[in-house]
């Protein structure tokens, strides 16, 4: 009796342990320092960024994209590879849109852009580089 109600938690624990692994996105560093390494500043103006905080609040879609063969934007779909902005985002990559052909100006435009929407977040300089 014991011994089968023991081995029932044990097989309990692995199947929870097995779906929570399985289903666990990998969401990233709960804070990241952004800084550039393509298109780079002179000067190193790195950015502070809280990740796990705006996780809480927003969808992953709202920051994270991919790009298809024809170099098109592409939605966020559930386990879509995440890579770094800058993978995609530096003058040698060849964005079209001259807007947001570096890292610097991608995030600029998503960062600010959201945050003057949202009527919340930093959009002064010091807010982000610290
Ligand atoms: C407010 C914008 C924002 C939201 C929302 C967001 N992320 Fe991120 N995430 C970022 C930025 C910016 C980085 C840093 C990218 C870089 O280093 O270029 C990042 C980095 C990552 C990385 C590490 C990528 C790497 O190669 O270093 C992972 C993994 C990730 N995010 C997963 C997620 C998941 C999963 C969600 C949803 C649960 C999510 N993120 C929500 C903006 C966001
Ligand atoms: C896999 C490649 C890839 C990655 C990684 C990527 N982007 Fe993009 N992004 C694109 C492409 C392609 C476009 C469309 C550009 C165009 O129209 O020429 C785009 C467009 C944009 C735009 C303008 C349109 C819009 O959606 O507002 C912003 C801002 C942007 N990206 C920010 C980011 C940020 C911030 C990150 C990192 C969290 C990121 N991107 C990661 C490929 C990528
Ligand atoms: C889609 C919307 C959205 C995007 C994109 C976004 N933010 Fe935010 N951010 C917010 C909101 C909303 C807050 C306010 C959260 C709060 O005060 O609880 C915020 C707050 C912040 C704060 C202040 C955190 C604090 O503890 O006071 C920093 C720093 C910040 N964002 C940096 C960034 C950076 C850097 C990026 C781009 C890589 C970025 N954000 C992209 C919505 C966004
Ligand atoms: C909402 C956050 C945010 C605000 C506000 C912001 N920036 Fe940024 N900035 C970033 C991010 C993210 C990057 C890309 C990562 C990095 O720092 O290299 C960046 C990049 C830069 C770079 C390139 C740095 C480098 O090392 O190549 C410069 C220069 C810069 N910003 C200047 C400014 C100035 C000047 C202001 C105010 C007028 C400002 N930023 C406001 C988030 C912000």
């Amino acid at each position: 009796m014991m011994k089968k109600t023991v081995i029932y938690a044990f097989a309990l624990t692995l199947a929870i342990g097995f779906t929570t692994n399985v289903m666990a996105a990998d969401k990233g560093p709960a804070d990241i320092t952004l800084q550039a390494t393509k298109d780079a500043a002179p000067k190193p103006k790195p950015a502070a960024f809280p990740h796990a905080k705006h996780q809480a609040t927003l969808a992953c879609g709202d920051c994270h994209h991919g790009k298809d063969a024809a170099g098109k934007q592409v939605p966020y779909a559930e386990g879509q590879k995440i890579e770094k902005c800058e993978t995609c985002h530096n003058k040698a990559a060849g964005i079209t849109n001259a807007k947001v052909a570096t890292f610097k100006d991608a995030a600029h435009t998503k960062c600010q852009g959201c945050h003057k929407d949202k009527k919340a977040g930093p959009t002064k300089c010091d807010g982000c580089h610290k």
